[in-house]
């Protein structure tokens, strides 16, 4: 069935028929000499409006998306204030939904469920990263009432609770870009290593001698080990601060340091583990690229060592201001 409105009130009619969640999506709106055919799942009308039966045409099927699903469902004000991209960690879907939609959380956790099948769980962060362990509280808003998950990257399978321990989807590109600069035979420590995915990468993708991974949260220590476990990865877990951890394991290829926030307290204690010629992998925020090389070459300098940047990227963002960078170097005295 399709109703046939003039070609001038063809948005107009649509809108008002998502809005009463009539329109037909399985089906393509056709255009006839001065008019379209909108299609419909049950009559509906329209000013000047006539009901057509017709077959019609399948319409492509275009990706879903959450917005698309809630029109109709939030009024175009609150839609303009619908988040414009949420995290998947394993099947749960992390929002920010801000507090002008927090009466519709349910709605929109909802939603989401029901445009993305494979994910059974919506939560909506209700504090961000800012505790010594980096993680955040949430709160389930439809689906499985869980923050249990188990997230899969590069043919890796990470077990974590996004409550009890970071982890970052979006920073899989970088720890993959990490992981191509090891080679054979090298020894790898990855500080504040979380549920374990750098070590585990690493292990799995290049072919270190050995990788060591120090932790200081308890549970992303438990999840590590059993990630360390499903994977079959060869890689030794530790519980203990980074700092007073770094040099009890003999001397390192490669030290990598994703503590953003604070590795520059770290690094008088990860420099005298690392081999002649190893190379750091330094996180920070920072403005540009440029302005990370220069401070670890301060902090550096200060601790009595002269660097050589061999790169420095930007992996992801902070603040309007601020962005996830990574700064690889060596020792040069
Ligand atoms: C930004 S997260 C990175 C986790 C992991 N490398 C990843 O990429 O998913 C930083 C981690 O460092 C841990 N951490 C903080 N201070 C630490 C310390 N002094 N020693 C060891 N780990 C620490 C936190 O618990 C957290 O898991």
């Amino acid at each position: 069935m399709h109703l046939k409105v003039k070609s001038g009130s063809g948005e107009e009619a649509r809108k008002k028929l998502i809005s009463e969640g009539v329109l037909d999506k399985a089906r393509k709106i056709q255009k006839t000499d001065g008019y379209l055919l909108i299609p419909v799942t049950r009559a509906a009308d329209y000013p000047g409006a006539e009901l057509v039966n017709l077959e019609g045409k399948a319409a492509k099927r275009k990706s879903a998306s959450l917005r698309e699903t809630l029109e109709g469902r939030l009024s175009a004000e609150e839609l303009a204030h619908l988040p414009n991209a949420f995290d998947i960690i394993g099947d749960i879907a992390v929002l920010e939904i801000p507090k002008e939609l927090s009466a519709k959380k349910k709605i929109i956790g909802e939603a989401l469920l029901e445009t993305f099948k494979n994910l059974k769980v919506a939560a909506n962060k209700t504090t961000s990263v800012g505790t010594e362990y980096r993680t955040r509280n949430v709160e389930v808003i439809a689906g499985e009432k869980r923050t249990e998950t188990t997230h899969r990257e590069y043919g890796c399978e990470y077990k974590l609770d996004i409550t009890t321990s970071y982890f970052s989807p979006r920073l899989g590109t970088e720890r993959m870009r990490v992981a191509k600069q090891v080679k054979p035979g090298e020894r790898v420590l990855v500080m504040f290593a979380g549920i374990g995915p750098y070590a585990i990468l690493i292990a799995k993708t290049a072919r270190p001698k050995e990788v060591y991974a120090v932790e200081l949260n308890p549970s992303a220590v438990e999840y590590m080990k059993e990630n360390i476990r499903l994977n079959k990865a060869d890689v030794k877990a530790v519980l203990g601060d980074a700092g007073a951890e770094a040099g009890k394991y003999g001397k390192f290829d490669r030290i990598i340091m994703p503590l953003p926030k604070d590795a520059g307290n770290f690094l008088d204690k990860a420099l005298p583990a690392l081999k002649k010629g190893g190379v750091i992998h330094y996180y920070t925020f920072a403005g540009t690229t440029e302005e990370a090389a220069q401070e670890v070459k301060n902090i550096c300098s200060k601790l009595g060592h002269k660097i050589e940047v061999l790169d420095a990227v930007e992996c992801g963002t902070y603040s309007p201001q601020l962005s996830r960078m990574c700064v690889d170097y060596k020792l040069i005295k």
